[in-house]
């Protein structure tokens, strides 16, 4: 039997099997910090989530690029000036490549404001012969090693949601406030560890986005607050369920341009030709714009799944090499009965070696269908080793290998690849392995501080960027990105 969107409910998903369970061992701790998440307000609109849903119709119609990322785990230290200042205009450095290269708009969207909660392989792990819980992320537990920090503390959900809150708030008032003004590009600061060349590259498309700007102004067509300000949308893995389910609201749709509501006063009269007299309500999961659903917890009978099948925000799903091309039509079919243009995005992740054996199949299974889904390339979660001393990296050339292939992959197929999801960040760590620096596997422990997987530092984040748009230009027969 299958479920339809009426047997769904924001709690629905607990009566299905569920993967990386947190089991709390006080659960009047657990209620009071739920009893509190739900007396709280939205933290992004539903205005904001069609806006998205939007621009990602767009990516999935091959009309633009969806440029996704930040940490692996976020952790609650994270939420200073410095480090969101950081993340934000290295996606707004990488987006701007990524515009010259694609030729069409970029859709930013963040691993921030509450990408906290991590699946983990086991639940618990020995560290100097102790044994204690895994580290969940900071909103389960602390990462400290001992059976005390271990603890899961429910009261670390509120935490979440009041850090989640006071990075979207500075995000928010640093953009509104010019952060991402085009007309000053320079002014997102390339770190000094960037190489000659890259700034140089840097700076030549910012000139010429200048230039553009200027040519715009002179003839009169940048009145528009566009060029001032962009959006850029948050994002997590919507791993804790119980959380995600006190900040799933049911909320009345954004009114579509033009659309105004039939006023509720009689003597009122509405002065505009399209009105609706009972809008339309819809469930919104408002901790984010984003969420998607990670490779370990996308089972089709899953509690997961069904949560996610009955929120209206645009959704991600991970899929890797264990997805069969059959389950993913019945998910598709499942999280997205209606065939919404874009409302899902595939993040594919199967490593360097295994995308060509992986994604031919799984395209080709979504277009015997109706579904017309957001292709997104997750380079980074199936291109993870460990070094022999154990350091967990990833190597620049395994990351831009399987870019590379989704590209060649998804234009042989007739489809398009409508984006990328990366883990990286502002700072100057040294988690991955190559790119220009020549960071080798010796110099790893320099700067190696993310609680969970390695990613891309300034310089490779935007090296990638570079050599992705490049990519982009080549397969349209123009200059490359050596030629700018
Ligand atoms: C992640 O995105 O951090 C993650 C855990 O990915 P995946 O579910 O693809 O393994
Ligand atoms: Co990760």
């Amino acid at each position: 039997m299958t479920m339809t969107v009426d047997d769904w409910n924001p709690r629905s998903w607990a009566s299905k099997p569920i993967k990386q369970e947190v089991v709390y061992d006080n659960p009047e701790g657990v209620q009071t910090a739920l009893e509190k998440l739900q007396k709280l307000p939205p933290l992004v609109t539903t205005q904001e989530i069609a806006n998205l849903k939007k621009s990602l119709k767009n990516v999935a119609l091959g009309k633009a690029f969806v440029l996704q990322g930040g940490d692996c785990a976020e952790l609650f230290d994270y939420c200073n000036q410095d480090m969101i200042e950081a993340k934000v205009k290295l996606l707004l450095q990488m987006s701007l490549v990524l515009i010259w290269g694609a030729n069409m708009p970029v859709v930013r969207i963040a691993r921030i404001a509450g990408q906290f909660a991590k699946p983990r392989s086991s639940p618990m792990e020995v560290i100097n012969g102790v044994e204690m819980p895994s580290f969940r992320g900071d909103n389960i537990n602390g990462f400290d090693a001992t059976p005390d920090s271990r603890r899961p503390d429910p009261s670390r959900l509120v935490s979440a949601y009041f850090h989640s809150a006071a990075t979207l708030n500075y995000l928010r008032a640093s953009l509104s406030s010019g952060l991402a003004d085009l007309h000053s590009p320079l002014d997102w600061g390339l770190g000094h560890v960037i190489t000659p060349s890259i700034k140089e590259k840097y700076e030549r498309i910012v000139t010429r986005v200048k230039d553009a700007l200027r040519f715009m102004q002179t003839v009169g067509i940048d009145t528009d607050r566009g060029v001032e300000t962009v959006e850029v949308y948050t994002s997590h893995e919507g791993l804790l369920l119980e959380y995600e389910t006190s900040l799933t609201r049911l909320l009345r749709d954004p009114l579509a341009p033009g659309e105004t509501l039939t006023p509720t006063h009689p003597l009122k009269t509405s002065h505009t030709t399209t009105t609706t007299s009972s809008p339309p309500k819809s469930y919104y999961a408002t901790s984010s714009h984003f969420l998607w659903i990670g490779d370990r917890t996308r089972q089709l009978t899953g509690a997961h799944v069904e949560f996610f099948r009955g929120i209206t925000n645009p959704i991600g799903i991970k899929i890797g090499p264990s997805m069969t091309p059959e389950d993913l039509i019945t998910l598709l079919d499942t999280v997205n009965p209606t065939y919404e243009i874009g409302k899902v995005t595939l993040i594919s992740r199967y490593g360097a070696s295994k995308i060509s054996a992986h994604l031919p199949a799984h395209i080709a299974a979504v277009q015997s269908t109706r579904h017309i889904p957001v292709w997104q390339c997750d380079p980074m979660h199936g291109n993870t080793q460990a070094t022999p001393t154990g350091v967990k990296t990833r190597h620049f050339a395994d990351i831009l290998s399987e870019l590379k292939q989704a590209l060649e992959i998804h234009r042989a197929a007739g489809s398009f690849l409508g984006g990328m999801h990366l883990e990286l960040t502002g700072e100057a760590v040294t988690e991955c392995v190559g790119g220009a620096g020549g960071l080798t596997e010796e110099g790893l422990g320099e700067r190696y501080t993310t609680f969970c997987d390695p990613r891309l530092n300034e310089k490779q984040a935007l090296e990638l960027a570079f050599l992705v748009a490049g990519f982009y230009r080549e397969m349209e027969g123009e200059e490359g990105v050596n030629a700018i």
